[in-house]
């Protein structure tokens, strides 16, 4: 049986003193759901605040983004032994905003992996393909591309907690979900990729978020669905009660 994992990923959205703010509200809301992951992703200036007021709750804190070396002169970079100082226990890796703004690849991605599970932190790791690569059919030869390139080296207990988000880059902030069909499809695909890769027992226990557009009304259709164990949600993490709304929406679901 996987375990649900809501994470917020609040992308650049929130100073300081309104993340607090935010990560308060929600504990006040979520003391009591116990039964899935929550993770919150404020930008890096607000992670230690947002852990100190989740702190002793069962809600855990992530980052955006990292970068692949230990230290060194890298104006504006953030390592992954930084990140976990700062309390954090997960972190996204290749979300398609960093691949589209910022140059990341597949092997940009494979290396922020390596240097984050050498410091025990555990990876979200972003898959996902655009609108012109699924209106030309190209869907799963990305998401094939995407998920061997990350996991390229690796073995499958270095990869045991290792989360992995399908997020169609079309369906991202755009209010336009994938169908459950939809997002089923390539989820089962994932799985099946992780099989080849490492083996079933592997695969049958790795989570794999959906996300884009993930809201209040559209979380159980796509929750209840088999191969999707939870959602990476953007906008609608950005509120108290539509955040709220959506784990407690899940957790309700029973597989
Ligand atoms: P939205 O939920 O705003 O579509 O964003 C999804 C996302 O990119 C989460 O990482």
């Amino acid at each position: 049986m996987r375990r649900f994992i809501i994470a917020g990923n609040w992308k650049m959205y929130k100073t300081i003193t309104e993340a607090i703010e935010l990560a308060n509200g929600l504990k006040r809301e979520l003391m009591d759901c116990t039964s899935l992951d929550i993770v919150l992703c404020p930008n890096y200036i607000a992670l230690e605040e947002v852990q100190e007021v989740v702190y002793g709750t069962s809600i855990k804190v992530g980052a955006q983004n990292v970068f692949w070396q230990k230290e060194g002169a890298f104006t504006g970079e953030v390592s992954a032994a930084m990140i976990k100082d700062a309390g954090c226990d997960y972190v996204i890796i290749g979300h398609s905003e960093r691949r589209q703004y910022f140059a990341e690849t597949n092997e940009t991605v494979n290396k922020k992996i390596a240097h984050v599970l050498e410091h025990g932190l555990i990876p979200i790791v972003c898959v996902g393909e655009n609108l012109k690569e699924r209106e030309s059919d190209k869907t799963f030869q990305v998401v094939e591309d995407h998920v061997k390139g990350a996991l390229k080296g690796f073995t499958k207990e270095q990869l045991k907690d290792l989360i992995i988000a399908y997020e169609p880059v079309w369906a991202i902030g755009t209010g336009k979900t994938a169908t459950p069909e939809q997002a089923q499809e390539v989820h089962k695909f994932i799985r099946e990729i992780m099989t080849k890769l490492f083996d079933e027992e592997f695969s049958g226990n790795i989570r794999i978020q959906y996300g884009g557009s993930v809201k209040p009304e559209n979380v159980k259709d796509l929750m209840s669905r088999a191969d999707i164990d939870g959602a990476l949600v953007g906008g609608a993490s950005l509120k108290v009660d539509s955040f709220v709304e959506i784990i407690k929406t899940t957790e309700g679901i029973t597989k």
